[in-house]
């Protein structure tokens, strides 16, 4: 790979109310962002062609709504460039980069998950990247499901934008940034955020580019 692009998806309605999982739209500051980085892809594509080290541009998104809704304005097309053919954001939705899933607690508020199951709140709280909701997943469980993609990912060649979740993404930035599995869990990344990765051998390159208005 050359460069990795990570994005959450835009602010949806239930990052609006304080909800976790679901498969909410996105609101309508989501909908602002979505723009956004449609228009920061172009940049990549012509910063990529330039530096005519890519072929190619990927874009993966995962199975829910907010991710695919997040990528939609952003252009796919064949295009030359210099005689050579570019695939520019063929897009790709893996089920696999769908966000941790918390079973019972599913929808729910952080409050109404303690008021209602306090022992699995304070379990949670005590090992964050062990934890698994019932009926659900831990982080460890997520870890597992990535580990096909992050080998897949290794074995590209050209730059890929990821259109995430910010508990998938967490693991996949701790991963390329070199971080422990425990600080992984904790790891905050923002919304309206594109982190960019560039590994080199023993380190890895880190930009971020903050899309406002
Ligand atoms: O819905 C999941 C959040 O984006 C990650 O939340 O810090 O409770 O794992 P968490």
């Amino acid at each position: 790979t050359c460069s990795i692009y990570l994005s959450r998806h835009g602010q949806s309605e239930y990052n609006a109310c304080g909800k976790i999982g679901g498969d909410s739209n996105l609101s309508a500051m989501g909908e602002a962002y979505a723009l956004k980085l449609a228009d920061f892809a172009d940049r990549i594509i012509a910063h990529d062609a330039d530096s005519g080290d890519a072929q190619a541009v990927r874009l993966w998104t995962s199975s829910l709504l907010r991710t695919k809704n997040t990528a939609r304005h952003i252009k796919h097309a064949k295009i030359k460039h210099d005689g050579k053919d570019w695939i520019q954001f063929a897009p790709r939705v893996l089920r696999n980069l769908d966000e941790i899933y918390a079973g019972v607690c599913d929808g729910m508020t952080y409050e109404e998950i303690q008021k209602t199951y306090p022992h699995e709140y304070e379990m949670r709280r005590q090992n964050k990247l062990a934890y698994r909701y019932p009926r659900g997943e831990s982080y460890l469980d997520v870890i597992a499901r990535l580990d096909p993609l992050i080998q897949e990912l290794e074995s590209y060649r050209e730059d890929i934008l990821i259109v995430g979740h910010q508990g998938v993404l967490r693991l996949i930035y701790a991963y390329f940034a070199g971080l422990d599995r425990d600080e992984a869990a904790t790891l905050s990344i923002p919304l309206n955020t594109v982190i960019k990765l560039t590994p080199r051998t023993h380190d890895c390159i880190e930009e971020r580019f903050l899309l406002h208005d």
